[in-house]
């Protein structure tokens, strides 16, 4: 049976500002999004059953329908009925690498290959933009995932404006394993607490998002300058996080004490990344946070940042 394996990258968040909240209860956001070369491996294999599996080797990644790769698969055997006929069912193998729940798009990185993997599979030639748009049917991040690189993120998250690649950032990523963040509690009480400020008017809305693709961060990237890049930092979300879970905020003063450029908590955590002058610098502060917090439950991990998003390994 034929089978292509996918590289899945993890993102984090360079910034994540909430505007507002939609007619769809969504919130409207401004993002900048930033693939990094922590990966998940998926394979997508066709099968003669009629049915779409997943296998994981995750104990806490459940292997059903409620798993997005499985929903990706439902949808493009919802979108491509015939087809799906054809090609018959497909066996979507996740071999996990990326942290869960962590605020990094592991789910939705799965998706986004799972989509890129089908769309090979079954010989469809669909565009970036059409995956992209089958991506926003599975959750906001999906569409970004797909390509990847550097990206600014608007209205939930999948109208994409790309940026030019941050390729050899060095970051540090520490999470608790233990910990876990819902991503719908951190928009809703964000939203109880700070609601009152929300833009109400389009045009508003379209004037702060005109403000990131003109401010600071931006220009920074532009000028690949990672100094610059860790000191304009941002996420709202931490304004409900840390105060909920003080294991966040010691990674963060953790970091900071380490003489990083700049850490800040990726999506809606409780991952926490910290970048780097060097891979050096990166190894030697993974080093210092392992002594500083010798917790076996802690995983630390030193990647960088990446221009590609969904990339073929191999196919067979
Ligand atoms: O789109 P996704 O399924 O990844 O979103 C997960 C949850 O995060 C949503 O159910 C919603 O509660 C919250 N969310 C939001 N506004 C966004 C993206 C996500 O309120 N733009």
């Amino acid at each position: 049976m034929r089978s292509y394996t996918l590289i899945a990258p993890a993102k984090i968040n360079l910034h994540l500002e909430i505007l507002g909240v939609r007619p769809d209860a969504y919130h409207e956001l401004v993002m900048i999004l930033q693939s990094i070369n922590l990966s998940d491996e998926i394979s997508v294999q066709a099968s003669d059953t009629q049915a779409i599996r997943v296998r994981c080797n995750h104990p806490e990644v459940p292997a059903d329908n409620s798993n997005i790769a499985y929903k990706a698969a439902e949808l493009m055997a919802t979108e491509f009925p015939s087809t799906f006929a054809k090609y018959g069912g497909v066996n979507i193998t996740i071999n996990k690498r990326i942290p869960v729940a962590a605020g990094l798009a592991g789910g939705s990185t799965n998706a986004a290959a799972v989509l890129v993997g089908i769309d090979l599979l079954w010989k469809l030639g669909l565009t970036q933009s059409e995956l992209e748009e089958l991506g926003a049917q599975l959750g906001s991040d999906v569409p970004f995932c797909v390509a990847g690189g550097t990206a600014i993120a608007t209205g939930r998250g999948e109208q994409l404006s790309p940026l030019p690649s941050l390729d050899n950032i060095y970051i540090v990523l520490a999470k608790f394993r233990s910990l876990a963040v819902s991503t719908p509690w951190a928009y809703k009480t964000y939203r109880q607490q700070f609601g009152d400020s929300y833009l109400k008017d389009t045009d508003s809305l379209t004037t702060r998002a005109a403000a990131i693709h003109s401010g600071p961060i931006v220009k920074a990237i532009l000028n690949q300058d990672a100094t610059e890049i860790a000191q304009k930092l941002h996420n709202d979300l931490e304004r409900v996080v840390l105060p909920e879970y003080p294991q966040v905020l010691q990674l963060r003063e953790t970091f900071a004490s380490a003489g990083v450029l700049g850490t800040m908590m990726s999506g809606s955590g409780p991952s926490v990344f910290a970048i780097c002058e060097s891979q050096q610098q990166a190894e030697e502060v993974k080093l210092r946070v392992r002594e500083t917090i010798p917790d076996e439950d802690l995983e630390l991990f030193v990647t960088r940042m990446t221009s590609h998003g969904i990339q073929i390994a191999s196919s067979v």
